[in-house]
């Protein structure tokens, strides 16, 4: 009987994005320590001050970015499946955060329609997570033209998502 995978660190990762919009799936964040006094933590929705890191979606988006072209490597080798599923759990973890954290509208735009900018993005991120979602199951299924197939739709999610968000 085939018992439900669940990712070891996904709980824990996606906790901490929930609570903080500070996790992110590259890694447990290494700043344990948090904001010090006097800082303000960066909230869902907002751009970490410009510095080493960019802020939370940019970090969400190298991840999604560096655990497409490792998957890449292993589209025909089913053998690697168990690295392809944990790469595919980064990617979720990743995905997420990004859905937690929205862009602030290019265009100056305010209520109603800042909310339908975010909100389409937002639904974006949850399609990004559905494909990946899909693309473990087909892992686990070992069929080599669906994870391409899949593959490839992750890579349509992408482009479609940028034309629109970055200009
Ligand atoms: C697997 C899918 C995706 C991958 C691998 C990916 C990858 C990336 C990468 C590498 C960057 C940084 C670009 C640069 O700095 O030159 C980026 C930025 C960005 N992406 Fe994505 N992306 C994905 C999906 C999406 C989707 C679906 C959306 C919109 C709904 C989106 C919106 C953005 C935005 C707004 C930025 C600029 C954020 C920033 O760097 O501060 N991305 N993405």
């Amino acid at each position: 009987m085939s018992k439900l995978r669940i990712p070891t660190l996904a709980p824990i990762a996606l906790a901490a994005t929930l609570l903080g919009g500070a996790a992110i799936a590259a890694g447990i964040n290494s700043d344990a320590q948090g904001p010090q006094e006097g800082e303000q933590k960066e909230q869902p929705g907002e751009h970490a001050e410009e510095g080493e890191h960019g802020g939370v979606l940019h970090e969400s988006m190298e991840s999604l970015q560096k655990n497409m072209k490792g998957l890449r490597r292993l589209l025909g080798k089913p053998e690697a499946k168990e690295q392809a599923l944990t790469m595919c759990a980064e990617m979720e973890m990743s995905a997420i955060s990004g859905f937690m954290n929205p862009p602030e509208s290019p265009d100056g735009l305010e209520g109603a329609e800042l909310r339908a900018y975010q909100a389409d993005f937002k639904k974006r991120m949850l399609k990004v997570t559905e494909t990946i979602i899909d693309l473990e199951l087909a892992f686990d299924s070992g069929d080599a033209d669906a994870i391409k197939k899949i593959y490839r739709s992750l890579g349509a999610n992408k482009k479609e998502g940028h034309d629109i968000y970055i200009k």
